[in-house]
């Protein structure tokens, strides 16, 4: 969903950014209605990657792999993806052939985090929002020391700065979960939390172990 944080001249600046190797995926995004990262998402999270220098990333809900797309391209990281739907799985395998050292998971990323024994010091989050705290509780053991992780579309597309009455039903519950776990999180001595208002809000979290 376009964002509904940014006034339009901005939107339109950070979605317009040259960014090279992307057009499959955005052309098959749009021709089968497929969630994918925005680009200005995307250049942030390559950037976090260049920036920090991760080993093992870890992407969880990595659709047809444009997010991972950005990170590779700037990283020789191993690289795993977990997703429940397989036939982006597929997708994702087949625009990503030319990257080592990927791994993709079809699982659900509950299940996979409550079943994995690697480390990970880069953490994308992009699966189903309202799940975010339930699924920050099961990453935090899999979390190398100082690692980052970025939840994507935090601000649930603005609703969380609104009055209830004006959020629609379907969103609700969500609203209230987001909250929620905003409130825990500021509260946890293991993290530092910035909030950046890109696209729908992005939360990047610094975990210290
Ligand atoms: C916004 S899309 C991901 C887009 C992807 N990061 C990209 O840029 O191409 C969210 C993905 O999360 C997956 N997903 C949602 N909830 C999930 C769950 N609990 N376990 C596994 N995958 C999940 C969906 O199947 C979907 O492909």
């Amino acid at each position: 969903m376009k964002s509904q944080l940014l006034i339009p001249a901005v939107y339109d600046f950070l979605e317009n950014i040259d960014v090279e190797g992307f057009e499959q995926f955005y052309e098959y995004a749009v021709k089968r209605d497929v969630p994918v990262v925005s680009k200005a998402v995307g250049n942030i999270i390559g950037f976090f990657v260049s920036l920090f220098r991760p080993t093992n990333i870890l992407e969880l809900g990595c659709g047809i792999g444009t997010s991972a797309r950005y990170m590779l391209a700037k990283s020789k990281a191993n690289y795993t993806g977990v997703d429940n739907n397989l036939e982006r799985i597929e997708v994702a395998k087949r625009f990503l052939k030319d990257f080592k050292q990927l791994k993709f998971i079809h699982s659900r990323v509950e299940a996979f985090l409550s079943g994995t024994d690697e480390k990970y010091d880069f953490v994308f989050v992009d699966s189903i929002k309202k799940d975010y705290e339930k699924i920050w509780y099961l990453l935090k053991p899999v979390l190398a020391r100082r690692s980052i992780v970025i939840f994507d579309d935090f601000f649930l597309y603005g609703y969380i700065f609104q009055e209830e009455a004006e959020i629609p039903h379907k969103y609700r519950e969500g609203v209230r979960l987001i909250k929620r776990f905003i409130n825990n999180i500021k509260n946890d001595p293991t993290v530092e939390t910035v909030f950046l208002p890109i696209e729908n809000g992005i939360m990047v979290v610094h975990y210290e172990g």
